[in-house]
Order: structure tokens, then C-alpha cells, then sequence
């Protein structure tokens, strides 16, 4: 039976409590989010983002062509273009099975092109059964200049292929096919049933852009002296102003990210449903795998502008260095930013913290007003953990993010975890969290854990589930709140206990006691889950996990690797998210998925002789 006490006031639960984490992983922006239907736009894919990829990944010529990479370039950021002979053509294939057109609806194509004069360019769409719109005819003549043309689909299809074709020698680059049809018809904008999916949530903030995105790869710039840094970590000022300035970078997820979606469309998204925008930057520590700790001064102070700057660009008048860039792009007024996250996931805890207190003390300086986030780690216990709080507490740092993926059992069991958090320390910002599945056994489980939540909303001020959305060809990360294609989407059950919270926030706690406490089923017997942080050459940061979530061993290997020394000859072989039913002799067969960037795999082994490692 359960007794409520209305007269007994619990905690107040804010209106931004439950939002949404956007990362680009699983292709969630390219491919996803990003209504851009051409994949490779610019040509820019490069062996350093993917090595299957180069320059005309996902396209095919017919005629001649070739990739430049020299001073006729579109310009100083946009390196790579292409040289089309004379009568040739190119074909891209999109996403998935293809360019995807709904018959009846428009479609806007654009390119950059230089030319010489009375050159013409066919731009076309079709699929195998032929034509699926009228060809368009654009004259091309001069240095380079952007052209554009319209379609109506007259049939539909998911196979589509869009070709552009011209008379004489040209140079093209950013060759751009959109859906008249995107989220609040804004051109160039986010593809409308993923964003209304998202829209329905009715989140009270987004975090963006990652995640592991965040804090890896190189702090440089992209610049002739950083030598043009492919494998960057995210840097807001890479991702706002004209499309065709926006350099691309290697994303750590295993490909490349355009920043069509950048910094501007995420304020102005968070805007359009409603949310507060949660910016996260990287605090020159680096996460997920990488963790180094970048000793740079003029480096760190570089960064630290940067962020100053991004709030300059998000709430300073229009007439400010960075209000006009962000007037310029199409918003005059200001986003109202008033949280921002400083790193993600770092492992190596007063290294972070030491470049955080430098952040948050400039931040603090000129805008008092704003809450600076810290974070606790990759796990939600152990050394790194414990340090970590320890450190944001005696700094009395606002808030703290806490990340954790754990069984359904887990979230079962740890309903109680924040009653026993001090009430004095900093607030708790749950960015990432997720029970291992999309079934609805693990929706269920995390509703159960949601009012653990709530009941303690004096602590645990804002929470969003990770990660938010996956294509599902492209897959990094499992499970995920929504998943699509290119030509559909669809909820999973996490997502429908998502929205049941956020869509019925209530404006208090209502104190309730239970005198029978429900059974939890136990875990699976002799099943481990193993997650590690893996190349084809090394592995990091292991940890096993029992089937209900326990900790039982965990490495980050900075001092004695020994335990892990794995058994079978050979390379490891990773087969991530997989259920393996495995004995003794087996169980370190973790594989090599021939991929030299930092991974993080996620094992579950049935163990038959015995469970642990
Ligand atoms: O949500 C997926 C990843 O999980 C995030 O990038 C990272 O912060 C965490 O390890």
C-alpha cells in the first residue's frame, strides 16, 4: 500500500528537469537530423575520418574526374573540390538505400560552381526505374559562384540518385540537395519528422554537441599552422557562419561531420521546441579513451576566450564581435543561454579540474549569472569518481554531471541512490544515462529509476537519457531513444517513458511512503557485461559488470595492465552489443574490428564455467 502526505512539502521540480542529449553519433546529424540529402557534399571525406573513405566516397563518375586540393579552392576552410571533365557527371548516393523523395514535394538543389563560359549543367534525380523528376538546366559561367535549382518529386522512392552532369570542364564543390519540406520550413534546416520526434518529447533543455565528440582528438584550430587539424575536438566557432566555411572534421565516432548542424542551429532548435540550450566544451582534457591532459597555457587561454566568446555569440547584443555573427546567421535577439558544461567524461580528475577552475572562474568574472557545469568521470563510482566530487564539492562547484549505463536490474536496485546525496554539495546534472536495451523491460526500468529522480529534485536538478538518436546503418551506440533511416523513424519504449516524464512534470514532490516493496527479479545467472574502450591496437578503461550491474573489475591501465593480458593468439575481436555464449578458454576473445579509432565496445558474455572476467 502506498500513503501520500499531502501536506508535507517535497521538492520542487523544475520545468527543465527532463530534456534530451544530442550527439552526433550513429549518424544522428549527417545523415540524420541534418536534412542534406547529398552525402560528401564537398568532397572533403578523407582516409583520416574513416579509412574506407576518400575524397568521392559515395559518389561515382561517369566521364572524368578528379579531387583537388590546391589553390583554386572554394576557399581557405573548404579544402578539397572537384574537377568534373567535359561531358562528364557525377552521381551521389546519399544515406542508406539512397536519396529518399516523396512524389508531389519540392526539392531545392544547390552547388558552387567555377566555369568557364557557356558551360551547362544538368542536374537530375532518378532511381533504377528511371527519371524521378524533371532534369533542370543551370548556366554556368565565371569564377566561383553558387547555383540553384528546384525539383518536384513525380514519383516516390528511397533509391534515389542525384546526378549533376556539364558540358565543359568544371570545378564543383558543396553540391547540395535539400527537402523543401525540413522542420518549420527553414532552408537548409532539420529533417521534420526527427525534430517533430524530438518537439514531442517537450524537453526542458538540450545538451549538445556530444559526448565523447567533445573532448577528443586535437584542441587545435583548423589553420595552416595546426596544419589543417582533421581529427579535432568540437569547437564551436568551426560550426557557424556560411555552410561552405564551416570545415569539416574527422568525428570521433568514425566519420565525417559537415557542421551544417552547428552551434547556430542547435540554439536556434533548442529555441523552436522550447528548450534551454546546454552547450558542453572541452575543458583540454582529453575523454573516452584518449585521456590526456593537454598542458598548453595559451592553448587553454585560447579555449577559455572561445567560451566567452560562445556566450557572447549566444546572449550579447547584435551589435557585439559575436551577436553579429549570430544576427547575421538570421537572430538578432539573444538565445538566452544560461548553462553551460566545461568537458566531458574525463578520466584523469584533477587534471580536469584545474583547467575547469580556470574556465569557471572567467566565465564567472564577466557573466555571474550563468551556472558552470563540472563533470565526475566516465562512471558513476570508483577512484575517478569519488576524486572528481570530492574535488567539485570542496570547489563548490554549482553542479555536477554524472554518466552511467547500467543493466535494468541496476536501475531497479539503485532507486535510492540520490536520497543519501548531500544537500549542501553541488546539484546533480544526469547527462547520460540509459539501461542496456530498447525493450520494455528496460523502459520500465527506467521509469522506476525516474522517480528516484524525482523524489530527490532538490538534488538532481536536470537528466537526459543517451544517446538520443540512431540511424540504424550506421550504427556506433546501443541502445538509443529514437531510431530511423532514410526514409522513416521510430520510437523506442524508453522514448514513450521519456515523454510520459516530460510532457507531466509535475510541480512538486508529493512525499509517499510504501509499506510492501515490490520483488526485483535477480540477474541472470553467470552472464557478465563487458565494456572497454578498444582500438584494433589497444584497449583502455575495462570494466566488467555483473548482469544486475555490479562492478567487478574495473582497469583504466595506468599502472599494472597485467590482469587483462588476453588468451587467444591474435588480435581482439569486439563484437559490440552482442550476447556471446562463451567458456573459460573464450572469454577474451574480444575483437579486432580492424578500426584504429577509439571505441567504446559494449560485450555481454554468458559465462558457462564461471562469471567475472
Ligand atoms: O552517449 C554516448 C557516449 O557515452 C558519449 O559520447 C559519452 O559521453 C559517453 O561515454
Amino acid at each position: 500500500a502506498i500513503t501520500l502526505d499531502p501536506a508535507a512539502k517535497g521538492a520542487a521540480i523544475a520545468d527543465t528537469m527532463y530534456g534530451v542529449f544530442f550527439e552526433d553519433i550513429n549518424r544522428a546529424a549527417d545523415g540524420g537530423l541534418y536534412a542534406e540529402l547529398v552525402q560528401n557534399r564537398s568532397f572533403e571525406y578523407s582516409t583520416a575520418d574513416n579509412a574506407a573513405y576518400t575524397p568521392l566516397t559515395s559518389w561515382t563518375v561517369d566521364g572524368t574526374a578528379e579531387v583537388a586540393d590546391d589553390a583554386g579552392r572554394l576557399n581557405e576552410r573548404n579544402r578539397t573540390y572537384l574537377k568534373l571533365g567535359a561531358g562528364s557527371s557525377v552521381t551521389n548516393a546519399g544515406y542508406n538505400t539512397g536519396i529518399r523523395v516523396e512524389q508531389g514535394k519540392r526539392y531545392d538543389f544547390s552547388v558552387w560552381a567555377r566555369a568557364g563560359s557557356g558551360t551547362t549543367l544538368t542536374v537530375g534525380l532518378k532511381d533504377a526505374a528511371g527519371p524521378l523528376a524533371t532534369a533542370r538546366q543551370v548556366a554556368a559561367k565565371g569564377d566561383w559562384r553558387k547555383y540553384t535549382a528546384s525539383f518536384t518529386a513525380t514519383r516516390t522512392s528511397n533509391r534515389g540518385r542525384f546526378t549533376v552532369a556539364a558540358t565543359a570542364a568544371t570545378a564543383l564543390d558543396m553540391v547540395s540537395l535539400f527537402p523543401r519540406d525540413t522542420y518549420k520550413h527553414q532552408p537548409g534546416g532539420l529533417r521534420k519528422d526527427l525534430a517533430e520526434k524530438i518537439e514531442a518529447l517537450r524537453p526542458g533543455f538540450v545538451r549538445f554537441p556530444g559526448g565523447c565528440l567533445v573532448n577528443t582528438g586535437s584542441m587545435a584550430d583548423y589553420s595552416a599552422a595546426s596544419g589543417y587539424q582533421r581529427k579535432r575536438a568540437y569547437q564551436w566557432k568551426d560550426t557557424v557562419g556560411p555552410v561552405e566555411e564551416r570545415a569539416t572534421n574527422a568525428n570521433f565516432w568514425g566519420y565525417n561531420q559537415s557542421y551544417g548542424l552547428g552551434y547556430y542551429e542547435y540554439f536556434r532548435f533548442a529555441e523552436d521546441i522550447g528548450a534551454m540550450p546546454l552547450p558542453v566544451v572541452p575543458a583540454l582534457v582529453t575523454g573516452c579513451g584518449q585521456n590526456k591532459a593537454v598542458d598548453d597555457e595559451a592553448l587553454l587561454k585560447r579555449h577559455i576566450q572561445d567560451t566567452l566568446d560562445l556566450i557572447e555569440f549566444a546572449n550579447g547584443p547584435a551589435t557585439s564581435t559575436w551577436g553579429k555573427v549570430r544576427a547575421r546567421m538570421g537572430h538578432p535577439k539573444p538565445f538566452g543561454l544560461t548553462h553551460l558544461e566545461v568537458g566531458n567524461e574525463e578520466n584523469l580528475p584533477r587534471e580536469f579540474y584545474a583547467r575547469f577552475e580556470k574556465f569557471r572562474a572567467a566565465i564567472e568574472a564577466e557573466h555571474p549569472d550563468i551556472t558552470v557545469i563540472s563533470n565526475s568521470g566516465p562512471d558513476d563510482s570508483g577512484t575517478v569518481f569519488d576524486t572528481a566530487w570530492q574535488l567539485n564539492r570542496e570547489g563548490g562547484v554549482d553542479m555536477v554531471d554524472e554518466h552511467y549505463y547500467n543493466s535494468p536490474q541496476w536501475f531497479l536496485q539503485n532507486n535510492d541512490r540520490y536520497d543519501s546525496y548531500d544537500r549542501q554539495g553541488p546539484k546533480v546534472f544526469l547527462g547520460e544515462y540509459a539501461s542496456q536495451g530498447n525493450a520494455w523491460k528496460n523502459g520500465l526500468a527506467e521509469a522506476a529509476y525516474m522517480t528516484g529522480l524525482e523524489r530527490n529534485a532538490d538534488v538532481v536538478k536536470l537528466a537526459s537519457y543517451a544517446p538520443l538518436l540512431a540511424n540504424e546503418d550506421y550504427v556506433q551506440w546501443r541502445p538509443d531513444l529514437i531510431w530511423f533511416n532514410n526514409r522513416a523513424s521510430w520510437n523506442s519504449a524508453n522514448y514513450e517513458v521519456q515523454k510520459l516524464f516530460m510532457t507531466n512534470t509535475g510541480d512538486r514532490v508529493v512525499p509517499s511512503t510504501a509499506t510492501t516493496t515490490p520483488a526485483v527479479s535477480g540477474p541472470i545467472t553467470g552472464a557478465v557485461g563487458l565494456s572497454t574502450w578498444a582500438t584494433s591496437a589497444a584497449y583502455d578503461d575495462v570494466k566488467v559488470t555483473s548482469a544486475d550491474g555490479a562492478t567487478l573489475l574495473s582497469d583504466d591501465f595506468s599502472g599494472d595492465a597485467a590482469q587483462w593480458t588476453h588468451r587467444g593468439a591474435g588480435a581482439w575481436t569486439v563484437r559490440d552489443g552482442q550476447y556471446l555464449q562463451t567458456d573459460e578458454a573464450a572469454e577474451n576473445t574480444l575483437v579486432t574490428a580492424g578500426d584504429p579509432a577509439w571505441k567504446n565496445y559494449d560485450l555481454h558474455v554468458k559465462a558457462t564455467k564461471k562469471s567475472g572476467k
